[in-house]
């Protein structure tokens, strides 16, 4: 999987995305430090131990550069940045039965105006899985010869617990 480039300086407004989903019910704001083990037990079961370790990382900067999506008191996904290298954005996921309702583009959004807070002209989408949906949100593009980037050389894979 490549990274992608998108450029933070064009990004679309946020706050449409969060009223759109405050409406349906649903909350986009950031983390709190107490709700580690929460956020860490979701992306676990719901995704990969890799991933929640990225997302750890996330926690310690401040502020805390991870975002999630919460509906009734739960946690339906997520997406983080700064994390697994500078100026990256990721991972991020949203739970299966929630998808296709804008979730995923509002989290994408949160981060990347989060990494333009921080400084960056550019945020790099690393290891990117649906490239379509990147270069729809953000038009975002393809960064040649990424690929493997930083996950060269990755340990096996262990069955438990799951990567
Ligand atoms: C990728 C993911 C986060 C998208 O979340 P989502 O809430 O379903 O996305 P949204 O509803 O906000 O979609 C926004 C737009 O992207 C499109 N889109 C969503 N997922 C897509 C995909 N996998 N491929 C291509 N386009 C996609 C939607 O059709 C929508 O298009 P529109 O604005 O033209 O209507 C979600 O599918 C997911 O958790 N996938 C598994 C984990 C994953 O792959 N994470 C990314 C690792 S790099």
């Amino acid at each position: 999987m490549p990274d992608m480039l998108a450029n933070l300086l064009i990004l679309p407004d946020l706050q449409p995305h969060l009223n759109a989903l405050s409406e349906q019910g649903v909350v986009i704001r950031r983390a709190n430090v107490f709700e580690i083990s929460q956020v860490r037990s979701f992306i676990q079961n719901n995704f990969a131990t890799s991933w929640a370790d990225e997302v750890l990382v996330g926690f310690s900067n401040k502020p805390v550069t991870v975002y999630i999506a919460i509906r009734d008191g739960e946690v339906i996904g997520f997406g983080a940045y700064e994390c697994t290298r500078r100026a990256y954005f990721g991972p991020t996921g949203v739970t299966e039965r929630e998808r296709g309702k804008g979730i995923g583009k509002a989290l994408l959004l949160a981060c990347m105006h989060g990494l333009r807070d921080l400084g960056y002209v550019y945020g790099i989408i690393g290891g990117a899985g649906p490239i379509e949906f990147y270069s729809g949100a953000l038009g975002a593009i393809v960064i040649p010869g990424s690929e493997p980037g930083i996950y060269a050389d990755r340990l096996k894979r262990r069955t438990e617990p799951d990567d």
